[in-house]
C-alpha cells in the first residue's frame, strides 16, 4: 500500500471489548502516568489489539512524543549514533527498511545521515503512519536538523570527557562524520526527503518484501509488542528481506529484576503495561537467558557471524524495563 492509499483505508482493527484489568499491585505511578506489570507471562491477543487501538486513537499525541527532544535522544544515543559507522559504510543508494516506523522520526533522522539512501517504513497503526506522512513538513524537518546538531555536539563532548585514549580514538571517528552530518541536515530539502521516503501499512509478523531487498533493517521498539512465539519468526522474516551479510538491528525489553528477583517477578507477571498517553500499551519483557535462547534458535536456522548487544538505554526511566539493543 502506498502513502496515498493510506488516507483511503480505514484502520484494519475492529474495536475490541475493554480488556479486564489483571494488574498486579506492583504499580508505580506518578500523576496520571502508570507503569506496572500485569499477571500475564506473555502478551495476549487482546492486549496486542488494545495496544494498537491506543496508538491509533492517540496518534497525534504519540507523534508529538516521538518527535520530542527526549525521544530523539533515546533513539539517537541508544541506536543511531552506535550504528554511525555501519550507516556511513553502506553502499551508495542503499535501501533501508524500518518495520514499526511509527511517526517516522528515527527513519528521517537516518535519511539525514546519508543523502543517497532511501528508506521504507511500515507500521501496523494506520493513524501513526498518517502522522509519519504529515511529519514531512518544514517545521519538523528543521527541528530534526537542530536536534541532530545538538546531539552530535553532545556526543563529541561526552567523548572528550572519557579520558585521553578514548578521546583521541573516538573523537577522530566522530569528527570524520560530524561536519558532513550537520551540513547534510541543513542542506536537506523537503522535496528531496519526500522522494527518499516510502511509508506503508504493514505487520512485522508477515514478510511482504522480496527476499534480499534491503541493505539494512532497523526495528526500533517494535518487537516488544509481539507475543514471544512471534519474535523468532519476525526476526527470521527481517533477515530474509536483508541482503546477505548486511546488518539487522532490533531491540527487546529487558528487565534487570527478572534476572535477580525471579520469584517476585514471575509471580507478578512479565507483561509490562503503561498508560502514559490516552490508553493502555502492553510490552513483553525478557530475561537475558530468554534473549540468548531466541538468538540461539535463530542461529540454528540462519548462521550469522556475530551478535553485538549494545547499551541498555541509559535515559530510560528506571521504573520501566530497559531496551536491550541487538545487531547481527
Ligand atoms: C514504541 S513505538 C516505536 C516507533 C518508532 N519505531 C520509534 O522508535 O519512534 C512502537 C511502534 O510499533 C508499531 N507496531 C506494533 N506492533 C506492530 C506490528 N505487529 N507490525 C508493525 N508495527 C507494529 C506501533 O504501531 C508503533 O508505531
Amino acid at each position: 500500500m502506498s502513502v496515498s492509499q493510506i488516507e483511503k483505508n480505514k484502520p484494519t482493527f475492529r474495536s475490541t471489548r475493554p480488556v479486564e484489568s489483571s494488574s498486579a499491585t506492583l504499580a508505580q505511578s506518578s500523576n496520571m502516568r502508570t507503569y506496572e506489570y500485569t499477571r500475564d507471562t506473555d502478551l495476549t491477543d487482546l492486549q496486542i489489539q488494545e495496544t494498537i487501538q491506543t496508538y491509533n486513537a492517540n496518534a497525534e499525541e504519540y507523534s508529538e512524543q516521538e518527535w520530542s527532544e527526549q525521544s530523539f535522544k533515546v533513539v539517537w544515543q541508544s541506536v543511531l549514533s552506535k550504528l554511525k559507522d555501519e550507516i556511513f559504510e553502506l553502499p551508495e543508494n542503499a535501501k533501508i527498511l524500518f518495520p514499526g516506523s511509527g511517526s517516522a522520526q528515527s527513519l528521517l533522522t537516518l535519511l539525514f545521515m546519508r543523502k543517497d539512501i532511501t528508506a521504507t517504513g511500515y507500521d501496523i497503526s494506520t493513524k501513526l503512519l498518517r502522522e509519519g506522512v504529515n511529519s514531512l513538513n518544514w517545521e519538523r524537518v528543521t527541528r530534526l536538523a537542530e536536534l541532530i546538531r545538538v546531539a552530535t555536539q553532545a556526543d563529541s563532548d561526552n567523548e572528550k570527557s572519557r579520558g585521553w585514549v578514548n578521546t583521541i580514538v573516538n573523537l577522530l571517528k566522530l569528527l570524520t562524520h560530524m561536519p558532513e552530518l550537520t551540513e547534510r541536515a541543513s542542506e536537506e530539502t523537503l522535496d528531496s526527503l519526500q522522494k527518499r521516503v516510502n511509508l506503508l501499512e504493514g505487520d512485522i509478523t508477515s514478510s511482504f518484501f522480496r527476499p534480499e531487498s534491503f541493505d539494512m533493517v532497523l526495528a526500533v521498539a517494535v518487537l516488544p509488542h509481539l507475543r514471544k512465539d512471534q519474535v523468532l519468526a519476525a526476526v527470521l522474516g527481517m533477515l530474509n528481506q536483508l541482503k546477505p551479510g548486511r546488518l539487522l538491528y532490533f531491540n527487546v525489553r529487558y528487565d534487570p529484576k527478572t534476572d535477580t528477583d525471579s520469584a517476585t517477578t514471575l509471580k507478578n507477571g512479565r507483561v509490562f503495561k503503561d498508560n502514559v498517553i490516552g490508553g493502555n500499551r502492553y510490552f513483553n519483557t525478557y530475561t537475558f537467558s530468554e534473549i540468548e535462547d531466541v538468538l540461539w534458535r535463530l542461529r540454528k536456522k540462519v548462521p550469522f557471524e556475530s551478535v553485538v548487544a549494545f547499551s541498555l538505554s541509559h535515559h530510560f526511566d528506571k521504573k520501566k524495563p530497559q531496551f536491550i539493543n541487538v545487531t547481527i
